[in-house]
């Protein structure tokens, strides 16, 4: 049984996608265990209780330095003994010894193809803000594994979703949702859920299943 924490701060149409996903069978032999949100405020939160999930809040703005947010976090994600943690769409930078610690237990969505519109400064609807400004044809979404950079850890899945001529920051958002990031996450955990994920040399390596 893989034990999961998914980390949010807003909607968490990505964590449901994960209940919904577990009640279905999409994902098999997993257990959400946690859910952690830096916003006490985030409608995720209500999602997890209606699902019966527990869920915790915790925010750099209530700790006196970065140090002190970072020890406790790690050391409240420690308590649930959890197998892998999800970033469902949490916009706080993973204190590094929690990185070290969860090397390649950490998987984040991402509302772009990386390389394209990553990295600092390219979160939520900034992300695709950029994409209209650019004026590309094709976008998407990525999940990866999380490593000490922004956005650049090894790469799991990737889907690309077209860009219309009328689209609106807004209306790309949706657009890449429904059609990549609830499929896409909820497929990585189901990989991870029966080891069929690998890191060699920088890279993810799928096995048949
Ligand atoms: C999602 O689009 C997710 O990909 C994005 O935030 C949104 C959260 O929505 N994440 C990032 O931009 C991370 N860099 P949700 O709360 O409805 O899942």
């Amino acid at each position: 049984m893989l034990k999961i924490a998914v980390c949010v701060s807003g909607g968490g149409t990505n964590l449901q996608a994960l209940l919904d996903a577990v009640d279905s069978g999409v994902i098999t032999d997993t257990k959400i265990s946690v859910v952690i949100s830096n916003n006490k405020n985030a409608y995720a939160l209500e999602r997890a209780a209606k699902a019966g999930i527990e869920s915790l809040c915790i925010s750099p703005k209530d700790f006196h330095n970065r140090e002190e947010f970072n020890r406790e976090f790690l050391r409240k994600l420690n308590t649930y003994q959890v197998d892998l943690v999800v970033l469902a769409g949490f916009l706080v930078v993973i204190p590094p010894e929690m990185i070290s610690q969860y090397k390649n237990r950490i998987i984040n969505i991402h509302p772009s193809l990386i390389p394209s519109f990553c990295g600092k400064g390219y979160y939520g609807l900034k992300v695709h803000e950029g994409v209209l400004n650019r004026g590309v044809k094709i976008t998407g979404a990525t999940v990866h594994f999380v490593d000490e950079g922004t956005d650049t850890g090894p790469i799991i899945l990737q889907k690309e979703v077209l860009v219309k001529e009328n689209d609106t920051p807004e209306i790309l958002q949706r657009r890449v949702m429904e059609e990549a990031e609830w499929n896409l996450l909820p497929k990585a955990v189901e990989l991870i859920a029966h080891n069929r994920i690998q890191v060699k040399d920088g890279k993810v390596v799928i096995t048949e299943g």
